[in-house]
This record gives structure tokens, C-alpha cells and sequence, in this order.
């Protein structure tokens, strides 16, 4: 199908979070006219002023720049904001319930507060990660003629979250009618993305599917990782072959120390969820799943053999607490699970992460740079791949430290460079002077 693009439009925002702040944000940047509304009234005051209460590159500058040009503008709820929407984006928190399924309590909640407020003709989107289905209960809700659903889910990362919306790779638009399917695709028309065209649910299974792929393909490599560790295999060129196969792909084959974040937990449960409530066994994402856990456990395991086999009593300094570099985001961190292990093993655990300051973790001390975390550790463990940690004095940080010893669960710094400052460094997927059996 062939996209008009159309002339800019007037677009709502409902909830303004990691996916509503960048999609309201850049829908202003790209001409549309927008107002992003949100329930807490701090937080709006706080936008209205071009305070970012959240760390993404470049986000910053483009609210700024568009609230002074007046494309953009911040409200306290959302009945303030789509009186007078073409399109309405519902970008409400999907969190995960008890049961691993996604509590959709705030995407009804915004559904039915907004769905006698709206003009005819107006365009619903669910732009947060829902379950499949949504579209349907939200028109259910909604129960108006005259107003379309459509799915439109987010592929954006955080860190680079504002360069992904304005150079999607590709832009999906699930509807079932193709006046509106036309109508929200037209609105990124000028960025040029492919876009494609699918009925709402195959859009929703889209959005999960692709996210529990990306997580496989990690536990995968992490299984990898651990197996070169043991038959004496360096993944780094492991991976460096597997990526140059083009059915394969070169992107997210770094070993680490679990998969995490806001979207990869949440959804692989969510989508497990979905598939025993359909009565499908989905075991591979079962154990795509399992094995994050046991990844935990392996890094610790890793930790504990080059302490001597006990914790008890050992200050290990952690360097990263972010679930992955460029964000200040430690929901369901990497780091945060292998260090709740760590001290419940008996460890002392000193934390830096040059951007996520605020996490609080009982018998968690947090250091405000990081050669006072290393100061009297036993060891230093990278956990978040930020590229400073490379450029920082190891031949400080080696006199500060009890003893010279490194662990690297990001693959991130040189080895050999460390080994000649008189370090010993250990790192995932790689074990040396291994006798193969
Ligand atoms: C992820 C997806 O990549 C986005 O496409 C999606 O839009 C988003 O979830 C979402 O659903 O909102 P994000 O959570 O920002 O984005 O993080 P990723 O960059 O995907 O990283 C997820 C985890 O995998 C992190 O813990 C990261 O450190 C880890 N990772 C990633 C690795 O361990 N190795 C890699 O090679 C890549």
C-alpha cells in the first residue's frame, strides 16, 4: 500500500513514560501538532518546563525545542488532551501482574475515561506492549462507531530511543479498517520507514514476538558462552562468525550477565502467559527464560570460583548497575539480580554506575565514582557495559584494591592490557589453558 503523507496532524499522548515522553516528543519534531498528558501533576510540571525526568540522549534537546516552537505541550490528565485529537496514543504502563500477564488495569482506565470524550472520526492507538486482543477490548470499551482502534507498537530502545523513532527500520500499523490503518501510518510518512500493514492482532504478536526472539537469541549466546568456557573457545570469535551470516545477524550476540530491562522480563512472561492460557506449550521461551536465571547464577558462580569458593566476608566492587549502558533504568537489571545473590552469599557489595544513582538495595552501599568503590575490594566486577569504564586509571584502581583481580560479565575492557598492569582478568566465554578433554 502505497502511504500518503499527510499534512501534519493533532495528536494526544496518553501517559507521558518511556514510550509517551519519545513518541509525543518526536511526533512534534517530525511537524505534528502535540499535546502529552499525564496523571502526575509533578511530573507535567515538571515537562512543562522541559525538565526530562528520564536520562535518554537527545530527548532533552527535542522536548525543549518544541515546547518553545509550541508543538508541543504538556497537560495533567487525559481528558485535557483529546478533545480535539485525529489520533490518540495510548502509551499507559503495561506492568506485570502476579501471574506474569500483562496488567492491562491502565490501558482500560484511559480507554474508558477517554471514550466519550473524543471527536468523530478520531483514531485510538494502543502504542503500549499489550496482550493480543487488546485492540479488541479497548473497542469494546470505547463502544463507539465512530472511533477506530489500532495497534501500533513501539520498537524503541532505551538509550537510543529518539534516533529509533526517527529512523525506524520499519513502522507497524495493525487496523482493521484501512481509513485508519492509512491515517496513523501517514503520520510517520516523513520519516520513510517500510511500514507494514497487519490486522491488530498479528501487530500485538508482532511486538511480542520480536522481543522474545531478541531475549532467545541472547540466552543462547550466553549458553554459548558458557559452553567455550568449558571446551576451551573464545566466543568473541565464535560470535564474530556466527553474525557474518546474514540469516543470523551481527546484533545482539554480546555475552552478559542476563538479559533485563523494562520490556524483555515483562514480555516473555507476558507472552508465556498467553501461549498456557491458549493451551500452546511454548517451552523454548520457557527456557529462554529459565536460562536468564540461570545466567545470574552462573556470573555468581564465575565470582565465587575466583574468590576461593565462599563470599562470606569478601568486598566485591561493582562497576555498572543500569540494566544496560545509556539509560539510568535498573527495572529488573542484570546487575541489581546478580548482586542481591552476592550479598545474600555473604559478600560485601560496593556499587558505581555513572548515570543510575537512585537504586536503593538492602546491603547495597553505592559509591559516587569509582575508584572509591574499588578502594579495599577483592574484586571488581563489571556489570553494565558503559564505554567509560574502559578509559578509566586501572593501575589506580589496582593500588586501591586488596588484590588486582577483575571480573568482566560485558566482555567490555582490553584483557591483555590489564594482565601487563599485573591484573588478573576473567571474563565470559573464554576460559585459558583449558585441557580439552
Ligand atoms: C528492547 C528491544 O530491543 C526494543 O526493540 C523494544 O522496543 C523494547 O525492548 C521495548 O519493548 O520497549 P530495551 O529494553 O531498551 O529494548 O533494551 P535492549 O537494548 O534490547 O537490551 C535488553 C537487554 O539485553 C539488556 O539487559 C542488554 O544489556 C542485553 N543485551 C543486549 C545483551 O546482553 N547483549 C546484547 O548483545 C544485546
Amino acid at each position: 500500500m502505497q502511504i500518503e503523507v499527510l499534512e501534519p496532524r493533532s495528536v494526544a499522548v496518553v501517559g507521558a513514560g518511556y514510550v509517551g515522553l519519545t513518541t509525543g516528543a518526536c511526533m512534534a519534531e517530525i511537524g505534528h501538532s502535540v499535546i502529552c498528558a499525564d496523571t502526575i501533576r509533578e511530573k507535567v510540571e515538571r515537562l512543562q518546563v522541559g525538565d526530562i525526568p528520564i536520562h535518554e540522549p537527545g530527548l532533552s534537546d527535542i522536548v525543549t525545542k518544541n515546547l518553545a516552537s509550541g508543538h508541543l505541550s504538556f497537560v495533567v490528565g487525559a481528558a485535557a488532551a483529546v478533545a480535539d485529537a485525529d489520533v490518540v496514543f495510548l502509551c499507559v504502563p503495561t506492568p506485570q501482574g502476579d501471574d506474569g500477564r500483562a496488567d492491562l488495569q491502565y490501558v482500560y482506565a484511559a480507554a474508558k475515561e477517554i471514550s466519550q470524550l473524543m471527536k468523530p472520526g478520531t483514531v485510538v492507538v494502543n502504542k503500549s506492549t499489550v496482550p493480543v486482543g487488546t485492540a479488541d477490548a479497548v473497542a469494546a470499551i470505547i463502544d463507539r462507531d465512530d472511533i477506530e482502534i489500532v495497534s501500533n507498537p513501539e520498537f524503541l530502545r532505551e538509550g537510543t530511543a529518539v534516533s529509533d523513532f526517527l529512523n525506524p527500520e520499519r513502522v507497524v500499523v495493525g487496523a482493521q479498517e484501512t481509513q485508519a490503518a492509512a491515517r496513523v501510518a501517514g503520520l510517520y510518512g516523513t520519516l520513510g520507514a517500510p511500514i507494514h500493514l497487519t490486522d491488530t492482532r498479528s501487530a500485538e504478536m508482532s511486538k511480542y514476538a520480536a522481543n522474545a526472539f531478541l531475549a532467545t537469541k541472547l540466552s543462547f549466546v550466553n549458553e554459548v558462552a558458557t559452553l567455550c568456557e568449558s571446551v576451551g573457545a573464545d566466543v568473541s570469535d565464535v560470535m564474530k562468525v556466527m553474525g557474518s551470516d546474514s540469516r543470523i545477524g551481527a546484533q545482539f550476540l554480546s555475552p552478559g550477565p542476563g538479559w533485563g530491562g523494562s520490556c524483555f522480563p515483562k514480555d516473555t512472561r507476558a507472552l508465556l502467559a498467553l501461549a498456557n492460557d491458549n493451551e500452546c506449550d511454548f517451552e523454548m521461551l520457557r527456557s529462554t527464560i529459565d536460562s536468564n536465571e540461570s545466567q545470574f547464577d552462573r556470573v555468581v558462580g564465575r565470582i565465587t570460583g575466583l574468590l576461593g569458593g565462599s563470599l562470606v566476608g569478601k568486598k566485591i566492587a561493582v562497576l555498572g548497575l543500569a540494566f544496560k549502558a545509556g539509560t539510568d533504568d535498573t527495572r529488573d537489571s542484570p546487575a541489581i539480580a546478580v548482586i542481591r545473590r552476592l550479598i545474600a552469599d555473604g559478600a560485601t557489595v560496593v556499587g558505581y554506575d555513572p548515570v543510575a544513582q537512585d537504586v536503593v538495595l538492602e546491603g547495597l552501599s553505592k559509591a559516587v565514582e569509582p575508584y572509591s568503590a574499588a578502594d579495599g575490594a577483592d574484586i571488581l566486577v563489571i556489570l553494565t557495559e558503559w564505554a567509560e569504564f574502559g578509559k578509566l586509571d586501572f593501575g589506580k584502581i589496582s593500588e586501591l584494591m586488596n588484590q588486582a583481580l577483575i571480573f568482566d560479565a560485558r566482555n567490555l575492557l582490553a584483557g591483555e592490557d590489564l594482565k601487563e598492569l599485573g591484573f588478573e582478568y576473567a571474563s565470559l566465554g573464554v576460559t585459558e589453558n583449558v585441557a580439552v578433554s
